[in-house]
């Protein structure tokens, strides 16, 4: 039976490489089909042209959408499922909340990460996504979690991010470093951390990093990189024969499982013998102390870990290199933390200006550039636009934060000041801005569980860093914005850093 799936994969690829190369110089005009739906822009009826605009898509979508009446497009490509792709907070709004339960992640998606992150909360659906997430809601709102992480984060920073950064400042004449790989690590240590109650401690850049680290980033990149493949039966076949990317995908997901498992047993022993109170904080012991299983609550981190290890790492390097561009905003946040050595909680709460400041470079480089769903059943969205059971519907934070329609005619400009309305008696506070307009950490049931826990983060490290050093890119060229599951800068952000003169 699998012999024959397989000589089945092997044939419709052939055959998908043979319409590839007699097809030369793709005609963009011929491919295009008038629309049957007034409200989307034409179907975009070719995968010629999809396939010409592939190393490009987020700005090719964000094109088609600006031209598009109301925000949404319709790509249809041979061989694949039809992917609607929206930028209209109506529609938005339509598919993660008011029928959140018509748009699932669905089977396409979960296929692809599913080999690594099992039914974890990240990749699951129905009960066994609301289940997991009950239990997660809960310990996310507890105090106990938010003063463990703020720990976790105060010691990550003063014991290791700074001395990181001042012993490059020290460097005579000033090495170069790469601050998105610095934070990279850093924010891959606190996660880990948080969820495992195992430290990495891989911040340190002159040694190697632990193999499950390293093993983590092979196998979340080549997970990511199924979804690029045109036709999804070439990376199936490649992982029924074991053989290239595949194969190595297979060997990293071994040693992140196995690294996992292990971490859990010395866990469970250690709880089971009364361990020290450390040992009790970690999202580990909370879902172990709950009842579940081994290998769901090893599905259960590795999805956390997934979730939250890049993703405030890109956000801050870009917020770093805007500031570069924009001296006066970085004054501001200067003044916010101005005469505050170690920043408190109740600091990290007066720092508005800091929290405008990361949603205004998330609005221009969201860490999560696309997110898409799979329709249920037939439906229809707020803007007319058909749906059929099955299309992948995909909301698109990159072009949402790029509209005119959304952000006006400045969208291109990185104004903080945008996210603040002036009250009479209280003078700018921030505004409270739709989810569905600013879909960054997604919204509605599903929104990221670690969006506070996001925040306090990166405002700790921006005030942190910023006080006490300057941060200067070695280029002046702008950087390259790469979206793979969670997108970041190409080449990384090179700087040299200097002490703050006080
Ligand atoms: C700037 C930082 C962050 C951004 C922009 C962000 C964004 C997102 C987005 C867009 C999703 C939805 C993804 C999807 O359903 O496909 C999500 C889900 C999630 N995030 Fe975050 N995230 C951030 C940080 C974090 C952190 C620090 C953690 C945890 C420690 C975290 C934990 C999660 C979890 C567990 C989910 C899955 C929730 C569910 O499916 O019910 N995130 N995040
Ligand atoms: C939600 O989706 C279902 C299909 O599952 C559809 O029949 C129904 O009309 C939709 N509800 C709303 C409020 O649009």
């Amino acid at each position: 039976m699998e012999t024959l799936t397989a000589f089945f994969f092997l044939f419709l690829t052939l055959g998908f490489i043979l319409i590839f190369s007699l097809s030369t110089k793709p005609q963009e005009k011929t491919q295009t089909k008038p629309s049957s739906n007034p409200t989307s822009y034409p179907l975009i009826g070719s995968i010629l042209s999809f396939n010409k605009n592939r190393h490009r898509l987020l700005q090719w979508y964000t094109d088609l959408l600006r031209l598009s009446p109301s925000q949404t497009i319709t790509v249809d490509l041979l061989f694949n499922r039809r992917t609607i792709v929206t930028a209209n907070p109506e529609n938005v709004e339509h598919i993660l909340k008011t029928n959140f339960s018509n748009f699932p992640k669905g089977k396409p998606f979960t296929d692809l990460l599913g080999d690594l992150l099992g039914g974890g909360i990240f990749n699951s659906d129905g009960e066994l996504w609301s289940s997991q997430r009950k239990l997660a809601s809960h310990e996310f709102t507890m105090r106990s979690l938010k003063e463990f992480t703020f720990e976790i984060l105060r010691e990550e920073v003063e014991n290791r991010l700074v001395p990181v950064l001042s012993s490059a400042a020290d460097y005579d004449g000033g090495r170069t470093v790469d601050l998105q790989e610095i934070l990279k690590r850093f924010a891959f240590d606190i996660v880990c951390k948080v969820s495992l109650g195992w430290d990495p401690d891989c911040l340190d850049l002159t040694r190697p990093v632990p193999a499950l680290v390293e093993a983590f980033d092979v196998a979340a990149a080549i997970s990511a990189r199924r979804a690029t493949e045109p036709v999804h039966a070439v990376w199936k076949l490649k992982r029924l024969l074991n053989v290239g990317s595949e194969r190595r995908l297979r060997e990293a997901i071994k040693t992140v499982h196995v690294s996992v498992s292990e971490i859990i047993r010395a866990k469970k022993k250690s709880l089971a013998l009364g361990g020290d109170v450390c040992d009790k904080k970690d999202l580990l012991s909370r879902f172990l102390a709950a009842g579940h299983g081994e290998e769901a609550v090893r599905d259960s981190v590795i999805s956390f870990i997934m979730a939250g290890r890049d993703t405030t790492s890109a956000a801050m390097t870009w917020l770093f290199w805007l500031l570069s561009e924009n001296v006066n905003v970085e004054d501001k946040i200067l003044e916010e933390v101005r005469n505050k050595e170690a920043l408190g909680f109740e600091d990290l709460r007066e720092m508005s200006y800091t929290k405008a400041c990361l949603c205004e470079a998330m609005r221009l480089y969201p860490p999560v550039a696309w997110d898409s769903k799979h329709a249920a059943n037939d439906d229809v969205l707020p803007d007319g636009t058909r749906v059929r059971k099955g299309d992948k519907v995909t909301y698109f934070p990159y072009g949402m934060g790029r509209m005119e329609k959304v952000w006006g005619q400045d969208w291109d400009e990185f104004k903080p000041n945008r996210w603040f309305e002036e009250k009479p008696s209280t003078g700018p506070v921030l505004k409270s801005v739709s989810s569905f307009k600013f879909p960054v950490f997604q919204a509605g049931p599903r929104v990221c569980i670690g969006k506070e826990m996001a925040f306090t983060q990166m405002k700790y490290v921006v005030g942190s860093v910023l006080s006490r050093f300057e941060i200067i890119p070695v280029s002046k060229n702008r950087p390259v914005f790469v979206p793979l599951l969670t997108a970041h800068m190409a080449g990384g952000l090179k700087v040299k850093i200097k002490r703050r003169e006080h």
